[in-house]
């Protein structure tokens, strides 16, 4: 049965993963995400000549992209405090009552997984964002009434991997709002490039470029092949990760050519063996694989499908004739 742990080319957040990390601090560290960094310079030059908190942002974009990392820099930026909650994290409307009320003037409220806020909870940040008001009901029955109290003004940072789960007022609250896209491969090397003098490691060009490309768009994941292959240097006594070194690591953690692991030939595997090339729905599939729908869905899927693997269709998950040629099978039809 595939297992998640420790699986390199997760986009997830995993225990090892905060080591160390490099995070960059500035705008100017933060890499790529060129329109995302330009709007935002914009309004925080803006903001900041005003004298005032930055306009709430929310943050979309898969695992691993850099929205906490974005949320940090934009409290630096800003010259502000940074505060982090998160959806799951905050229980009670009263919980967020004291995150809200201890917020001084020009905080950065960083709340990440913001899908997950309790309705009850989300209801206390409407007015917060709208006008930093707090409303809280004093007493019970007839005799509860609500009193309004003034909140410091903040920037309001949100975050989420899963627009699609946003309530629309919550969403419609947010001035700005940001997709993050997959990096390009030249950008993921330069991470690594940069990422490489934090870790002390001497990393050639080309051998971040061979990582970059089998990092499915994603800096988390190419931290993580540095990381891996940075191991494999010190044990073969390189003084530094070179071409070979770079290959051998993806060899050593089974990624492919086309930057697919063992655990997505697997699925390849499945849907061509056992439903025919499908299309298969994503309950059968998960089953099949004893995985979680959601983690298909989440993890292996959008790779899969960016890759030209995978269709989705409204009967279910279909193989490609690509993928068919990935594992070296005939599609059936052409059987
Ligand atoms: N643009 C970037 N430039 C340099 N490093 C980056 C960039 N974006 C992300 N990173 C690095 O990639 C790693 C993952 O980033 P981060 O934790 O911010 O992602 P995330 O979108 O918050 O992920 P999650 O959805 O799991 O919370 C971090 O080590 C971060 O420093
Ligand atoms: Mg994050």
């Amino acid at each position: 049965m595939p297992n998640m742990a420790g699986r390199q080319v997760s986009p997830h957040r995993q225990p090892g993963d905060f080591a160390r990390v490099f995070r960059p601090r500035s705008l100017e560290e933060f890499v790529g995400q060129d329109s995302v960094r330009q709007r935002l310079k914009v309004y925080i030059q803006a903001a900041r000549a005003r004298g005032e908190p930055l306009d709430h942002v929310l943050l979309l974009s898969p695992p691993g992209l850099g929205k906490t990392t974005l949320a940090s820099v934009i409290a630096h930026e800003m010259a502000s405090q940074l505060r982090v909650s998160s959806g799951p994290a905050i229980e009670r409307p009263g919980d967020l009552a004291a995150i809200l009320t201890h917020l001084q003037p020009g905080d950065v409220l960083f709340l990440d997984e913001i899908h997950r806020l309790r309705p009850h909870v989300e209801e206390v940040l409407y007015p917060a964002m709208e006008e930093y008001k707090l409303d809280i009901v004093v007493g019970e029955g007839p005799h509860a009434r609500s009193i309004r109290l003034d909140l410091a003004p903040f920037t309001l940072v949100g975050a989420t991997t899963r627009e699609g789960l946003l309530t629309t007022p919550l969403r419609d609250r947010f001035e700005v709002v940001f997709r993050l896209e997959f990096y390009r491969p030249e950008e993921l090397a330069e991470i690594l490039g940069r990422a490489a003098v934090h870790l002390q490691t001497a990393i050639d060009r080309q051998a971040a470029w061979v990582l970059a490309c089998k990092a499915r768009g994603t800096p988390r994941i190419a931290l993580r092949l540095l990381r891996r292959a940075r191991d494999l240097a010190q044990i073969q006594g390189a003084d530094r990760i070179t071409v070979p070194v770079a290959e051998a690591t993806l060899t050593m953690l089974g990624i492919d050519d086309r930057g697919l692991d063992a655990l997505d030939r697997k699925i390849l595997e499945i849907l061509i063996d056992r439903f025919e090339g499908g299309p298969a729905g994503l309950e059968s599939l998960a089953a099949a694989l004893g995985e979680d729908p959601d983690t298909i869905a989440d993890l292996y899927e959008p790779y899969l499908i960016a890759e030209g693997m995978i269709r989705r269709t409204p009967q279910g998950r279909v193989a490609t004739d690509k993928a068919y040629a990935h594992l070296g099978r005939v599609p059936t039809r052409l059987l």
